[in-house]
């Protein structure tokens, strides 16, 4: 969109999708590639806002990335002037409340990427694929340039053993969807676990009973979704070439 930084949002018409747990992976991978953040919550719930703060009060929140609450369009017009204006280069991140409110549809209209969670098995494929087509639609309409890249992530996927027929059905059935990433997010427990910990490999928690398998057991679980969230990252960038 502009011509230092790219920003990617995330949205759907379906609440409960995974736009926040998404926004968050997302958020860590970049760190953990060594790109600068900035990240933007638009949700009156404030769920981002309210994990980065934890984490800033845990000292878990990287010194490249920053983190703002901005409800209105206008709020991320300016912020996002204020980012062209100092330079900024990195990737930002936008958090929405679903879609349809005008930060939603001002992103649209304004992202050079727009990413839709989609989980399995639930009633959200449809409106989550629906929600899709009518973002590609709007997207079109913009002049070229300013074409957001549009498309839908698959989320909180069970590992192969775990995944009942339905399931695996359905995960590639909805793979040969056109506007649908190869690349996927697990369910994984690293993040139901997330809680004020920050972006991902900044901390591990001691859940098991020693430390030492605590940190094995998470740092396995955090480098594949850190893994998977740069392979959404990286395949969205190759798209958009
Ligand atoms: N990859 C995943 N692995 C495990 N759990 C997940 C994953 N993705 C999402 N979840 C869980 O799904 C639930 C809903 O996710 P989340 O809050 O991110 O959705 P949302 O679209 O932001 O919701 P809202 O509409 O309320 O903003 C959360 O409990 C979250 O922990
Ligand atoms: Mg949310």
């Amino acid at each position: 969109m502009s011509d230092g930084f790219d920003v990617v949002s995330v949205i759907n018409a379906k609440g409960g999708a995974g736009k926040t747990s998404l926004t968050k992976v997302l958020i860590s991978a970049a760190l953990a590639s060594g790109q600068k953040v900035v990240a933007f919550d638009c949700d009156p719930t404030q769920n981002l806002m309210g994990w980065v703060d934890k984490a800033k009060e845990a000292g878990n929140w990287p010194s490249n990335a920053a983190a703002f609450e901005a409800r209105t369009a206008k709020e991320i017009v300016e912020a996002l002037n204020q980012l062209t204006d100092e330079g900024f280069d990195g990737l930002v991140f936008v958090d929405t409340a679903g879609f349809g409110d005008k930060a939603s549809l001002y992103m649209v209209n304004n992202s050079d990427f727009v990413i839709l969670p989609i989980m399995l098995g639930s009633d959200s494929v449809g409106t989550t694929l629906e929600t899709a087509t009518v973002v590609t639609q709007m997207v079109d309409q913009l002049d070229e340039g300013k074409k957001a890249v549009v498309r839908v992530v698959r989320c909180n996927i069970p590992t192969l053993s775990n995944r009942r027929k339905g399931h695996s059905e359905n995960f590639d059935r909805l793979g040969q969807h056109p506007l649908c990433l190869n690349a996927y997010i697990s369910n994984s427990p690293i993040i139901e676990l997330w809680t004020d910990e920050g972006p991902l490999h900044s901390r591990f928690k001691r859940e098991e009973n020693t430390v030492e398998g605590a940190k094995a057991l998470n740092a396995k679980n955090t480098m594949k979704v850190l893994q998977e969230g740069l392979a959404v990252i990286n395949e969205l960038f190759e798209e958009a070439e």
